[in-house]
């Protein structure tokens, strides 16, 4: 029985090569795609998630646009990591399939209100607008969802937008706060776990060997916005961050975490956004995390270009 998915998300290079996943495994299905400002703003999120949908050969999807600012915050974007057009790399066509009419906010409303109680599982990709503004509006939905699986925040890994908070979490800290107040079940994709799925050469060259559009595709996509992260961290490739999301929901075995308490700030300049953990119990805070450490990442990429190999 797949597991049915709604994927919230600001593509974003590694957005895309989530949703690549998403669609080439029978382990999913993929009820929607929500787009949502982040990475870049709502018009090319919402235009990118097409874009990957008609890369898959899937133009059935249905895409939603969302909200095109955070809660309370000014929308802060990551062009500098991911270009201009948020899939910088290769050049793109525009795509054909439309949009759908309806706003991502109520897609995600009346789904899971369609579905039975439990079976929709929510997998946030990009800050927490959407979700923490579907929870508002209908509380009601917020017991019905099965869990969430979200990539943001970091602990030992500290922050990637400023020094205490990870992109996602930063722009719009009041929705996840939210979302990690909801009660729902929460697994986390941290950048404690995303800094281990390094897109190292011999793994870009695997996608590249792949001989095809899509494979060709995620190396260029990798190719231009690891420079950033390899000149920031001095690493051997870029963390590969969103697909984690989906490789867990097919291969939960790849991955490890600890059920910890994890709290967001939102009043503090300094620190707004920081997803503080509390990693030895300390405090008798309720655990409402799955906060992923460790993941096989060579088991990951393996997933990743046989799964893509498909296209
Ligand atoms: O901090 C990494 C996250 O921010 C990823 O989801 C990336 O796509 C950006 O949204
Ligand atoms: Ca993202």
């Amino acid at each position: 029985m797949a597991r049915k998915i709604i994927i919230d998300t600001d593509p974003g290079q590694d957005d895309a090569v989530a949703i690549l996943l998403a669609l080439t495994s029978p382990e999913v299905e993929v009820l929607g795609i929500t787009a949502v400002a982040g990475n870049v703003p709502l018009e090319l999120t919402a235009k990118n998630a097409r874009i990957v949908c008609e890369l898959a050969g899937r133009p059935d999807v249905k895409v939603f646009a969302g909200c095109d600012r955070p809660l309370r915050h000014a929308l802060v974007t990551a062009e500098h990591v991911h270009g201009k057009t948020g899939l910088d790399g290769p050049r793109l066509a525009d795509p054909v399939m439309p949009l759908q009419p309806e706003h991502a906010v109520d897609f995600i409303i009346d789904t899971l209100r369609a579905e039975p109680t439990g079976t929709v599982t929510l997998c946030p990709l990009g800050p927490l607008t959407n979700i923490a503004t579907a929870f508002e509006k209908a509380p009601d939905i917020v017991g019905k969802v099965q869990e969430i699986v979200l990539m943001g925040g970091a602990y030992f890994q500290v922050g990637n937008i400023t020094p205490a908070a990870e992109f996602n979490i930063y722009v719009d800290p009041e929705a996840a706060d939210i979302v990690f107040k909801s009660g729902r079940p929460i697994t986390v994709m941290p950048l404690d776990v995303t800094h281990k799925a390094l897109t190292t050469a011999p793994r870009v060259q695997a996608f590249r060997d792949l001989g095809s559009k899509a494979g060709t595709m995620v190396a260029e996509w990798t190719d231009f916005f690891e420079r950033f992260d390899k000149e920031k961290y001095g690493s051997a490739g870029a963390p590969l961050h969103d697909p984690c999301v989906i490789a867990y929901l097919i291969r939960p075995d790849l991955f490890q975490g600890h059920h910890v308490n994890v709290e967001i700030e939102t009043q503090s300049d300094l620190t707004r956004g920081m997803t503080v953990a509390d990693w030895w119990g300390v405090t008798d805070r309720a655990k409402n995390a799955m906060f992923m450490g460790d993941l096989d990442a060579d088991g990951f990429f393996a997933l990743l270009v046989e799964r893509i190999g498909r296209l």
